[in-house]
C-alpha cells in the first residue's frame, strides 16, 4: 500500500492552499440555479452511458459519440490507459502530474523521465522529446503543465502528434487547464485524436469549471 496525500483538505483558516489548483472564481454563472431545478432527478439511477452529455460533447468538438469516453475526474481514464492500451513503456515530462506515474506503476509499466528545470524556466525541447520518446510505448504530456505552467503551442503539439505516429506511440495529451490559456478555442488537437487514432485528448471539469471530480 503506497501513503498518498491529496491536497484540498486542509483546515479552515490561516492555511490558503494551493494545492488542488480549482478556480477561485467558482461554479460558472447558471449552474447553481440548473442543479436546485433538477434536483429531484438525483432520485433516479444515473444514464450510465451518459447519452446526452456524450452527444452534448461530441457537437461541441465536431467529434462523434463513440470517441468519447466519460470518466469521474479524468485521473479514473489516467488509471485506465495503461491497463486499456497495455502500455509497458511510457516517458513523461517532470516535474509534472504524479498521478501518471502512479497510474504506470500500478501497471507493471516502465516509466522514463525527461527532466526540465527552473533554470531553463522548465522549457521541453522538442528534440530531447524525439530523442527519449518510446517506440510503440505512450508519451503522458500535461499541457499547460501542472505544476510549471509551461505551455505548448497548437504548432508544438501537432509536431509531437506527428512524431508518435511515426513512433506508433499513444499520446496522452493532459489539458486539464487548458481553458485558463488562449489555445483553448482550438480544436485541432481533439479532431486529430479522432482522425489519427493515436491521441488520446484529456479534459477535466475540476480546474477552471471547479466541479472536482466529476
Ligand atoms: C494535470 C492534471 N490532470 C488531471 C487531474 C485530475 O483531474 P480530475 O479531477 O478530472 O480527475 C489533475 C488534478 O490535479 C491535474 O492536475
Amino acid at each position: 500500500m503506497i501513503d498518498r496525500i491529496h491536497g484540498g483538505n486542509c483546515p479552515e483558516g490561516g492555511i490558503v492552499d494551493f494545492s488542488v489548483n480549482i478556480n477561485p472564481l467558482g461554479l460558472p454563472g447558471g449552474l447553481r440555479g440548473i442543479i436546485s431545478k433538477n434536483i429531484d432527478r438525483i432520485l433516479q439511477y444515473p444514464d450510465p452511458l451518459s447519452t446526452r452529455l456524450k452527444m452534448r460533447l461530441a457537437e461541441l468538438h465536431g467529434v462523434s459519440e463513440e470517441n468519447i469516453a466519460l470518466g469521474n475526474g479524468s485521473i479514473e481514464l489516467i488509471h485506465l490507459i495503461p491497463r486499456a492500451f497495455g502500455i509497458k513503456r511510457a516517458l513523461m515530462i517532470t516535474p509534472s502530474f504524479s498521478e501518471y506515474e502512479f497510474a504506470l506503476k500500478l501497471n507493471g509499466s516502465k516509466s522514463i523521465f525527461l527532466n526540465t528545470c527552473e533554470k531553463e524556466d522548465f522549457r521541453i525541447d522538442l528534440d530531447r522529446i524525439a530523442g527519449s520518446l518510446p517506440s510503440s510505448g505512450a508519451f503522458f504530456l500535461c499541457n499547460p503543465n501542472n505544476p510549471t505552467g509551461t505551455l505548448l503551442h497548437q504548432d508544438e503539439v501537432s509536431y509531437i502528434v506527428r512524431l508518435c505516429r511515426r513512433r506508433r506511440t499513444t499520446l496522452v495529451l493532459d489539458e486539464a487547464f487548458i481553458e485558463f490559456t488562449e489555445e483553448a478555442a482550438r480544436k485541432a488537437v481533439i479532431t486529430n485524436a479522432v482522425k489519427n487514432g493515436s491521441v488520446i485528448a484529456l479534459r477535466s471539469l475540476t480546474k477552471f469549471f471547479a466541479m472536482p471530480g466529476l
